[in-house]
């Protein structure tokens, strides 16, 4: 793995054999080894340059070389934009831990979707997903639909990509391009998380004002894989999901066949455990805003398609402050996810690690009452919060819930009771 900004700023190189890649020329009349030249774009040809992205292959066979692709049930729950299902519901919804599956299922069998906002034909909006898989992936699988925020919560993933190799266990994230095909090994046996698919603008590091050149997500730690491919002529299941169905056809070769690219768009991964937590030193606290690892803008500034948001082990020093997240009404819509240990806001137990929980827009919500009671009567000392990690997808769009998320055993009937026990304050 070698250092690598999702952004334009940075243009990356890598050669899994001496020479492969083109010198001074992306399509030149004889490339190196009659590797076949490819380009991947990640944006318009056009997309203003700051914005632009894309990369050049060097592969064994054109992508083009595949037989026509034929529906396929390869992900019975998997869902995607426009989320209509159901009506969109303005109740708070938590969820249990995702269940592990009763059959042997792989990474993409395994996907189940909670939610999402936008359309996919219009390029805006997310899809929540949440995985748990129990079996190797044999078939590969891309989305033409969006860019894949992986979050591991239980479990490394050995993920093979076009671009080389990359694995991730739960604290690190994984994030691979709308187009770019991959494979999901499980060294674990077995492996849960959560999935932001990204139907808009690319996610990115966020601008970082006032904050200054350094902090947040620092650009040296997101890491890209190096250049590696398989010369396989075994045949291979390609699964693509393209406007909201899934589609295969069968290879009669690996599409792991890349031996060069260079580019700026590419998978990565980034360790969340060095991002750099910004939070006040006097009274109050920032908006959650300030704890922001990547952005999906969309076309109104400062008004995210989609921010990913972590909440980190942190040390707490506000004086006369309420620390934990206050109750409040968002525009927004927020779902958010536990990788591990407990969120700051629930003393009172139910948002378990690899459990969910959806805060619609304008639909209030904050500590449960156990938290409330605990802040407000705590010793305001210094504090350490560890063993902690919780996330947030926080989107302009509501999150339209997939009858799977309203309908199943995992939903919590009774969430809307931890904010029902609080005393009526007393004015004179
Ligand atoms: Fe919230």
């Amino acid at each position: 793995m070698t250092t690598y900004l999702p952004g334009f700023a940075n243009h990356h190189a890598s050669e899994a054999v001496a020479g492969a890649l083109p010198i001074g020329r992306n399509s030149p009349q004889r490339t190196p080894f009659g590797l076949y030249a490819e380009q991947l774009s990640g944006t318009a040809f056009t997309a203003p340059r700051a914005e632009n992205r894309r990369s050049w292959l060097y592969r064994l066979r054109p992508t083009a070389n595949h037989p026509p692709f034929r529906a396929s049930d390869a992900a019975p729950l998997l869902r995607s934009a426009p989320f209509d299902e159901v009506p969109p519901s303005p109740n708070r919804l938590r969820w249990d831990p995702l269940p592990w599956p009763e059959a042997p299922t792989d990474w993409l069998g395994g996907l189940v979707s909670y939610g999402g906002t936008g359309s996919v034909a219009e390029q805006t909006g997310v899809g929540i997903h949440l995985y748990a898989a129990t079996q190797d992936m044999e078939r590969v699988f891309f989305s033409a639909d969006g860019e894949l925020l992986i979050v591991p919560q239980e479990g490394a993933l050995a993920i093979t990509t076009e671009f080389g190799r990359i694995d991730v266990a739960p604290l690190q994230i994984a994030l691979i391009p709308r187009g770019v095909r991959f494979r999901i090994a499980l060294p674990d046996g077995r492996a849960r998380g959560y999935v932001c698919e990204n139907y808009g603008a690319l996610f990115r590091l966020p601008d970082l004002g006032p904050i200054g050149a350094n902090g947040l997500a620092n650009p040296r730690d997101f890491e890209t894989p190096v250049a590696a491919y398989e010369d396989s002529d075994a045949p291979c299941e390609v699964v693509q999901k393209f406007q909201g169905r899934l589609w295969s056809t069968t290879l009669d070769h690996s599409p792991f066949d890349v031996v060069a690219w260079h580019g700026n768009l590419a998978p990565c991964r980034y360790d969340l455990t060095r991002f750099n937590t910004i939070n006040t030193v006097s009274f109050d606290h920032p908006d959650p805003s300030i704890f922001t690892v990547l952005t999906s803008p969309s076309d109104t500034p400062g008004t995210a398609n989609c921010d990913f948001v972590i909440f980190p082990p942190r040390w707490m020093v506000a004086e006369d402050t309420f620390r934990p997240p206050w109750f409040h009404r968002n525009v927004m819509s927020e779902f958010m996810g536990l990788i591990t240990g407990a969120y700051d806001a629930k003393e009172g137990g139910g948002f378990a690690p690899g459990g969910a929980s959806l805060h619609n827009q304008m639909n209030g919500h904050g500590p449960d009452q156990a938290s409330w009671e605990k802040a407000t009567n705590a010793d305001l000392k210094p504090v350490k919060l560890t063993d902690t990690m919780a996330f947030m997808f926080e989107t302009r769009h509501v999150v339209r819930p997939t009858r799977w998320a309203v309908e199943s055993p995992t939903c919590q009937l009774d969430y809307d009771e931890v904010w029902s026990g609080f005393a009526k304050a007393q004015v004179p």
